[in-house]
């Protein structure tokens, strides 16, 4: 990020630094390992802690087994292929376990690759529908320069950071209220020759709902058929990728049908890895144009490319196929069962407060999203409140069109245990009591929020 350079020192205490050291220009002199290691590490004190951020979809707590594989592997760059042949093996291993647990057809071989995210995979699946759509547009001396993709108000800023960076029309169907996901109805009014892609949503950022999937891909179907176009259907299964094939194995999303061409998913969210892993997963070969491919070969040997990056760790990669190993179907399914019935637990006892409603669904992410029946606006302070006890779980209002709607969110991860969510209950319900005698007050007391 650009930041301003407010010329301060900072000034370190105790036995380390006597003089103060520049905060936002190179000191002149060294430091010893251990003094600049207190001070940076004493610093990062002020960041929230992990374990207590419900807030975030990324792991937060792995194995030392992981971390130990990811220390020993922090050395090596991801791009130098020849140098490190087992690293790209391991990718190639992880997209095929990928591809095969959402059902792609298998044709010899699956087509995918590892990103430093799902933001980065959102950028590749993207860049292939575009490519796609304007070599169709080419062959048939159809005009290629207004390119529209279609989703909800509900996706996540990547989308929109796609749509700008890559210069493509975003058609944006609205939320309405009590209806979060993606309405199939809706959708023929918004496609035409010139839309890339259909977006639906496997877990939607703000609500944890799943957008029906299977609805929107039979939708498109049809108007494919009717209209002769060719218009793909991605699936950002960013949280809901490594949740659904475990927890809803017959919910159909993937794959299986017939107009879904691709798939993000996030390693470093339900998939159990520390940040900075994601991945783009094809139909097939069919899908990736491949004029978006680089063969680079000055590091040696035939390396076929499609990233955005050049360097980068190989760790996370690394940590994912541990996961992949030491879990098993069984594994993943056996924590995100554990996760979902934690969700569900906390939803119900938001729900017998008699004072919350829920917006996130039973059959979804292990998130708890939910709105206050009476005065919304106090959740903000509710979030407030919660943070002075170490939890940090947010308020902010919904999208466009249902903005006046604000809600929490809690997303349910590893490091939540059924005792931690408990007390998360209890302090919920402290709340609701400190409120009700506000409420007895509320007529004499400016309100806050
Ligand atoms: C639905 C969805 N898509 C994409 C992203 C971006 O993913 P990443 O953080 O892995 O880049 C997120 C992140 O929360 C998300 O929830």
């Amino acid at each position: 990020m650009l930041s301003k350079n407010k010329g301060q020192k900072s000034v370190y205490g105790g036995r380390y630094f006597a003089k103060p050291l520049p905060k936002y220009e190179m000191p002149e002199m060294s430091s010893s390992p251990r003094a600049a290691y207190q001070m940076i590490h004493d610093e990062l004190n002020l960041d929230g802690n992990a374990t207590l951020n419900l807030a975030s979809f990324v792991t937060t707590w792995m194995e030392p087994e992981a971390e130990k594989l990811i220390t020993e592997n922090l050395n090596k760059n991801f791009v130098d292929a020849d140098e490190y042949p087992q690293c790209q093996m391991i990718q190639a291993r992880c997209v095929n376990i990928l591809a095969r647990l959402f059902n792609a057809p298998d044709d010899g071989g699956f087509t995918g690759t590892g990103t430093i995210g799902s933001s980065e995979a959102v950028m590749l699946g993207g860049l292939s529908y575009k490519w796609l759509w304007r070599e169709r547009r080419k062959k048939s001396n159809k005009s290629f320069d207004r390119p529209n993709i279609i989703m909800s108000t509900g996706v996540q800023v990547v989308w929109h950071k796609f749509a700008r960076y890559f210069d493509v029309e975003e058609r944006l169907i609205p939320m309405e209220k009590g209806q979060y996901t993606l309405d199939p109805k809706e959708l023929e009014k918004y496609i035409d020759e010139n839309t890339i892609a259909v977006v639906g949503v496997l877990g939607i950022t703000e609500t944890g709902q799943f957008d029906p999937i299977e609805e929107l891909n039979d939708k498109i179907r049809e108007i494919n058929e009717k209209k002769g176009y060719q218009v793909p259907l991605h699936v950002d299964a960013a949280s809901g990728g490594f949740v659904a094939p475990f927890i809803y194995p017959d919910l159909k999303w993937d794959f299986r049908l017939s107009e879904v061409k691709g798939i993000n998913v996030s390693g470093h969210k339900y998939g159990l890895v520390y940040p900075g892993i994601g991945w783009m997963i094809w139909r097939d070969a069919k899908e990736l144009p491949e004029e978006l491919i680089f063969h680079l070969n000055y590091l040696g040997g035939d390396e076929p490319s499609f990233t955005l990056n050049f360097s980068k760790g190989s760790s996370h990669i690394i940590a994912q196929y541990y996961n992949f190993l030491r879990l098993g179907r069984e594994g993943y399914k056996q924590i995100m069962v554990n996760l979902k019935e934690n969700a569900s637990y906390i939803a119900l006892a938001l729900v017998e407060t008699g004072k919350f409603e829920l917006l996130s669904d039973e059959q979804g992410l292990p998130v708890i999203t939910a709105t206050l029946k009476k005065n919304p606006k106090d959740l903000f302070h509710l979030s407030t409140q919660l943070r002075t006890r170490g939890w940090i779980v947010p308020a902010y209002t919904m999208p466009k069109n249902v903005e006046e709607i604000p809600v929490i969110r809690i997303v349910v991860r590893e490091g939540l245990s059924r005792d931690m969510a408990e007390m998360l209950i209890e302090d919920i319900k402290r709340w609701l009591d400190g409120e009700k005698a506000e409420e007895i007050d509320r007529k004499h007391k400016p309100h806050v929020c």
